[in-house]
Protein backbone atom coordinates (compact mmCIF):
# COMPACT_ATOMS: atom_id res chain seq x y z
CA UNK A 1 0.00 0.00 0.00
CA UNK A 2 1.31 3.43 -1.08
CA UNK A 3 1.60 4.95 2.48
CA UNK A 4 2.92 8.63 1.03
CA UNK A 5 1.59 11.52 3.42
CA UNK A 6 0.86 9.43 6.02
CA UNK A 7 3.99 9.76 8.39
CA UNK A 8 4.95 12.56 10.38
CA UNK A 9 9.01 12.51 12.05
CA UNK A 10 8.58 14.10 15.06
CA UNK A 11 11.60 15.67 17.56
CA UNK A 12 14.07 13.37 18.78
CA UNK A 13 13.39 12.75 22.44
CA UNK A 14 16.44 11.58 25.17
CA UNK A 15 14.64 8.74 25.81
CA UNK A 16 14.91 7.69 21.62
CA UNK A 17 19.06 7.90 22.14
CA UNK A 18 19.15 4.10 23.05
CA UNK A 19 17.28 3.21 19.80
CA UNK A 20 18.71 5.65 17.45
CA UNK A 21 22.77 4.20 18.88
CA UNK A 22 21.15 0.53 18.67
CA UNK A 23 19.84 0.89 14.84
CA UNK A 24 21.91 3.51 13.50
CA UNK A 25 25.44 3.17 14.82
CA UNK A 26 26.04 -0.06 13.12
CA UNK A 27 24.53 1.97 9.24
CA UNK A 28 26.90 4.48 10.04
CA UNK A 29 30.43 2.32 11.29
CA UNK A 30 29.57 0.15 7.86
CA UNK A 31 30.21 3.40 5.82
CA UNK A 32 32.41 5.86 8.36
CA UNK A 33 35.31 5.32 10.69
CA UNK A 34 34.22 6.42 14.02
CA UNK A 35 31.07 6.37 13.47
CA UNK A 36 29.62 5.58 17.02
CA UNK A 37 31.81 8.28 18.34
CA UNK A 38 29.97 10.93 15.65
CA UNK A 39 26.54 9.73 16.58
CA UNK A 40 26.87 9.91 20.12
CA UNK A 41 28.31 13.42 19.97
CA UNK A 42 25.67 14.47 18.03
CA UNK A 43 22.58 12.99 19.65
CA UNK A 44 24.81 15.10 22.57
CA UNK A 45 24.52 18.40 20.55
CA UNK A 46 21.02 17.37 19.77
CA UNK A 47 20.08 17.28 23.36
CA UNK A 48 21.82 20.13 24.08
CA UNK A 49 19.36 22.30 21.18
CA UNK A 50 23.14 22.92 18.97
CA UNK A 51 21.68 19.91 16.41
CA UNK A 52 18.23 18.92 15.15
CA UNK A 53 16.84 14.96 14.74
CA UNK A 54 13.38 13.96 13.90
CA UNK A 55 12.56 10.47 13.32
CA UNK A 56 9.57 7.95 12.78
CA UNK A 57 9.50 5.11 15.57
CA UNK A 58 7.25 2.49 16.32
CA UNK A 59 7.63 0.81 19.75
CA UNK A 60 11.05 -0.12 19.34
CA UNK A 61 11.74 -0.05 15.55
CA UNK A 62 13.25 3.18 14.59
CA UNK A 63 11.81 3.43 10.62
CA UNK A 64 13.81 6.43 10.09
CA UNK A 65 15.90 9.27 11.07
CA UNK A 66 17.38 12.68 9.93
CA UNK A 67 20.04 14.25 11.71
CA UNK A 68 20.73 18.16 10.91
CA UNK A 69 24.08 20.04 11.62
CA UNK A 70 24.14 23.47 11.21
CA UNK A 71 26.99 25.25 9.19
CA UNK A 72 26.97 28.99 10.34
CA UNK A 73 23.52 31.11 10.27
CA UNK A 74 22.38 30.20 6.56
CA UNK A 75 23.64 27.17 6.09
CA UNK A 76 23.48 23.53 7.71
CA UNK A 77 24.07 20.01 6.65
CA UNK A 78 21.80 16.74 6.54
CA UNK A 79 24.32 14.73 8.07
CA UNK A 80 21.99 11.60 8.13
CA UNK A 81 18.93 10.55 6.25
CA UNK A 82 18.30 7.25 6.90
CA UNK A 83 14.76 4.73 6.64
CA UNK A 84 15.22 0.95 7.90
CA UNK A 85 15.55 -1.60 5.10
CA UNK A 86 12.55 -3.21 6.26
CA UNK A 87 10.49 0.23 5.37
CA UNK A 88 11.46 1.18 2.25
CA UNK A 89 9.35 2.64 -0.56
CA UNK A 90 6.65 3.31 1.86
CA UNK A 91 6.90 7.22 2.14
CA UNK A 92 9.04 7.35 5.11
CA UNK A 93 12.24 9.20 3.39
CA UNK A 94 9.97 11.39 1.60
CA UNK A 95 7.88 12.69 4.57
CA UNK A 96 11.30 12.69 6.50
CA UNK A 97 12.96 15.09 3.68
CA UNK A 98 9.49 17.16 3.35
CA UNK A 99 9.62 17.96 6.96
CA UNK A 100 13.62 19.17 7.23
CA UNK A 101 12.34 21.02 3.63
CA UNK A 102 9.25 23.27 4.67
CA UNK A 103 12.09 24.08 8.05
CA UNK A 104 15.00 25.06 5.88
CA UNK A 105 12.68 27.08 3.52
CA UNK A 106 10.75 28.76 6.25
CA UNK A 107 14.26 29.53 7.96
CA UNK A 108 15.40 31.38 4.45
CA UNK A 109 18.53 28.79 4.88
CA UNK A 110 20.95 29.50 1.35
CA UNK A 111 22.18 26.04 1.27
CA UNK A 112 22.44 22.40 2.67
CA UNK A 113 24.79 19.62 1.67
CA UNK A 114 24.53 16.15 1.93
CA UNK A 115 26.98 13.89 1.55
CA UNK A 116 26.73 9.91 0.93
CA UNK A 117 28.86 6.92 -0.29
CA UNK A 118 28.77 5.83 -3.57
CA UNK A 119 26.66 2.57 -2.29
CA UNK A 120 23.97 4.70 -0.91
CA UNK A 121 23.56 7.64 -3.09
CA UNK A 122 21.70 5.76 -6.15
CA UNK A 123 19.16 5.12 -3.58
CA UNK A 124 19.27 8.69 -2.08
CA UNK A 125 19.74 10.81 -5.19
CA UNK A 126 16.08 9.90 -7.18
CA UNK A 127 14.57 11.30 -3.84
CA UNK A 128 17.13 14.02 -3.57
CA UNK A 129 16.69 15.13 -7.10
CA UNK A 130 13.41 15.62 -6.72
CA UNK A 131 13.52 17.61 -3.90
CA UNK A 132 15.61 20.46 -4.91
CA UNK A 133 19.18 18.71 -4.60
CA UNK A 134 22.14 18.34 -7.06
CA UNK A 135 25.34 17.09 -7.22
CA UNK A 136 28.22 19.57 -6.46
CA UNK A 137 31.23 17.58 -6.41
CA UNK A 138 32.50 13.63 -5.74
CA UNK A 139 34.70 12.90 -3.25
CA UNK A 140 37.07 10.22 -4.89
CA UNK A 141 38.50 7.72 -2.14
CA UNK A 142 37.78 9.98 0.69
CA UNK A 143 37.47 7.52 3.23
CA UNK A 144 40.16 5.04 1.79
CA UNK A 145 40.75 3.51 -2.22
CA UNK A 146 37.38 3.53 -4.06
CA UNK A 147 35.24 4.51 -1.20
CA UNK A 148 34.14 7.70 -2.99
CA UNK A 149 31.40 10.51 -1.93
CA UNK A 150 28.66 12.34 -3.78
CA UNK A 151 28.06 15.61 -2.01
CA UNK A 152 24.75 16.96 -2.82
CA UNK A 153 24.19 20.83 -2.18
CA UNK A 154 20.11 21.93 -1.52
CA UNK A 155 19.46 25.47 -2.96
CA UNK A 156 16.07 26.97 -1.99
CA UNK A 157 15.68 28.34 -6.09
CA UNK A 158 16.12 24.75 -7.16
CA UNK A 159 13.29 23.53 -4.49
CA UNK A 160 9.38 22.59 -5.79
CA UNK A 161 8.62 23.72 -3.01
CA UNK A 162 9.35 27.51 -3.08
CA UNK A 163 6.74 28.55 -5.63
CA UNK A 164 4.22 25.69 -3.74
CA UNK A 165 1.01 27.36 -2.76
CA UNK A 166 1.28 27.18 1.77
CA UNK A 167 -0.78 24.47 1.67
CA UNK A 168 1.58 22.56 0.09
CA UNK A 169 4.10 22.92 3.20
CA UNK A 170 1.54 21.91 5.67
CA UNK A 171 2.57 19.08 7.39
CA UNK A 172 1.32 15.92 6.74
CA UNK A 173 -1.35 13.83 8.81
CA UNK A 174 0.58 11.07 10.96
CA UNK A 175 -0.86 7.73 11.52
CA UNK A 176 0.20 5.93 14.58
CA UNK A 177 3.78 5.58 13.88
C1 LIG B 1 17.21 6.75 0.28
C2 LIG B 1 16.23 6.33 1.36
C3 LIG B 1 16.25 7.36 2.47
C4 LIG B 1 14.83 6.31 0.72
O1 LIG B 1 13.90 6.05 1.76
P1 LIG B 1 12.46 5.45 1.42
O2 LIG B 1 11.62 5.57 2.62
O3 LIG B 1 12.58 4.13 0.79
O4 LIG B 1 11.99 6.50 0.29
P2 LIG B 1 10.50 6.77 -0.14
O5 LIG B 1 9.67 5.55 -0.03
O6 LIG B 1 9.99 7.99 0.56
O7 LIG B 1 10.70 7.07 -1.67
C5 LIG B 1 10.66 8.37 -2.20
C6 LIG B 1 11.11 8.31 -3.64
O8 LIG B 1 12.52 8.07 -3.69
C7 LIG B 1 12.82 7.24 -4.79
N1 LIG B 1 13.50 6.03 -4.33
C8 LIG B 1 13.64 5.61 -3.05
N2 LIG B 1 14.38 4.48 -3.02
C9 LIG B 1 14.72 4.21 -4.30
C10 LIG B 1 15.46 3.18 -4.93
N3 LIG B 1 16.01 2.18 -4.21
N4 LIG B 1 15.60 3.21 -6.25
C11 LIG B 1 15.03 4.18 -7.00
N5 LIG B 1 14.30 5.19 -6.47
C12 LIG B 1 14.16 5.20 -5.14
C13 LIG B 1 11.52 6.94 -5.48
O9 LIG B 1 11.40 7.88 -6.52
C14 LIG B 1 10.48 7.19 -4.45
O10 LIG B 1 9.29 7.63 -4.96
P3 LIG B 1 8.17 6.57 -5.44
O11 LIG B 1 7.87 5.72 -4.23
O12 LIG B 1 7.04 7.46 -5.80
O13 LIG B 1 8.74 5.80 -6.57
C15 LIG B 1 16.54 4.90 1.87
O14 LIG B 1 16.66 4.02 0.78
C16 LIG B 1 17.81 4.84 2.69
O15 LIG B 1 17.79 5.14 3.87
N6 LIG B 1 18.93 4.43 2.07
C17 LIG B 1 20.20 4.38 2.79
C18 LIG B 1 20.75 5.80 2.97
C19 LIG B 1 21.92 5.83 3.89
O16 LIG B 1 22.80 4.99 3.81
N7 LIG B 1 21.92 6.83 4.80
C20 LIG B 1 23.00 6.94 5.76
C21 LIG B 1 24.01 7.98 5.37
S1 LIG B 1 23.30 9.61 5.05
Amino acid sequence: MDQVGLWMPRPYASFDRRLVMSQLSPVLSDLYPGATKWLDRRLDDVEYGTAACRLIRSGASLKGVTIETPKGQNRLKLSTLWVGSDYRRMGIGRALLDACRVRWVERGLESVTLTADTSAASDLGVLLRRSGFTVAKIERDRYGEGRHEVIFEWLPVRDPLVDAPAAAMSPAVSPSA
